[in-house]
């Protein structure tokens, strides 16, 4: 079953691609229309799933901390497709498997996470898989847009283009997540871009090899220019994309796979 309480094109649809191709019957709840809207909390419409004894729930929410405690109140398994500013793992899941097709190994690669790190749960995750996988990580942005003590993440932490894409393989773009923003957070979008957009003259600084990577959805204009978005020698944004469908597949077999009937189908 997904249950995305946040807007999702690439995570929801790659999850229920990922399930059908793996034989599964998928439900996608639509929260638009469902009894969320007449005042039904969280905990009681995860319940209510669980009563129909679904194999598992792929959750998005915009509160950090609900798919964990949804985890707790269902006894089935439970995927955090993103929550809030917290974790989104599979992101990070299908990025590193990116990255380790194109480079064979992520030991000892340099990559930039470049943007709103402060409201990111993509950057949140990557952090700790691609160190976990011997990459190290730099974060780049303005210093509105850094959570405090970000450096104890094991980052080194730059605050502009040019020293933070100096020498790297990946560079990892981020989206302004207004949706997350209480007020402004920087000047305006056209010096955001000027200062911290990626475009073909900051990506010069980067190894002339490095990859661009975006989780998605892109804003153009803003965090990214369509030249280095849509170049195709450098731009994995599409593999990131397909990769997404492998790692959820891999995800929900790892999770529930187990529990075949004698024909190979989920029981
Ligand atoms: N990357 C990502 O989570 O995209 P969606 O919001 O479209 O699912």
């Amino acid at each position: 079953m997904n249950l995305f309480f946040e807007n999702s094109t690439r995570t929801r649809t790659s999850f229920e691609v990922a399930a059908k191709r793996l034989g599964a019957d998928v439900i996608n709840m639509d929260v638009a229309t469902s009894s969320v809207r007449k005042g039904e909390t969280l905990l009681d419409t995860a319940m209510t799933l669980n009563a129909m004894r679904p194999d598992a729930i792929v959750v998005r929410h915009h509160e950090s901390g609900a798919v964990n405690l949804l985890s707790q109140k269902v006894n089935c398994a439970v995927i955090n497709a993103g929550d809030g500013q917290h974790e989104h793992p599979t992101q990070a899941l299908l990025d590193a498997l990116t990255i380790r097709r194109r480079r064979g190994s992520l030991e000892g690669l340099l990559v930039a996470i470049c943007g709103d790190i402060m409201h990111s749960r993509v950057a949140r995750s990557n952090i700790h898989l691609l160190q976990i996988m011997g990459a190290r990580v730099r974060v780049v942005g303005p210093p509105t847009l850094m959570p405090t003590d970000v450096e104890k993440m094991g980052v080194e932490v730059h605050y502009n283009m040019k020293s933070g894409l100096k020498d790297v393989d990946i560079v990892m773009m981020l989206r302004l997540q207004t949706e997350r923003m209480q007020g402004s957070f920087v000047p305006s979008i056209s010096e955001y871009f000027h200062f911290f957009g990626l475009d073909r003259a900051k990506l010069q600084y980067a190894k002339p090899d490095a990859l661009i990577m975006h989780p998605g959805p892109m804003n153009r204009g803003v965090e990214i220019d369509s030249e280095v978005a849509d170049d195709l020698d450098r731009s994995v944004i599409h593999e990131q994309v397909e990769m997404g469908v492998t790692v959820r597949m891999a995800c929900l077999d790892a999770l529930i796979g187990g529990q075949r009937n004698q024909f190979g189908n989920l029981a």
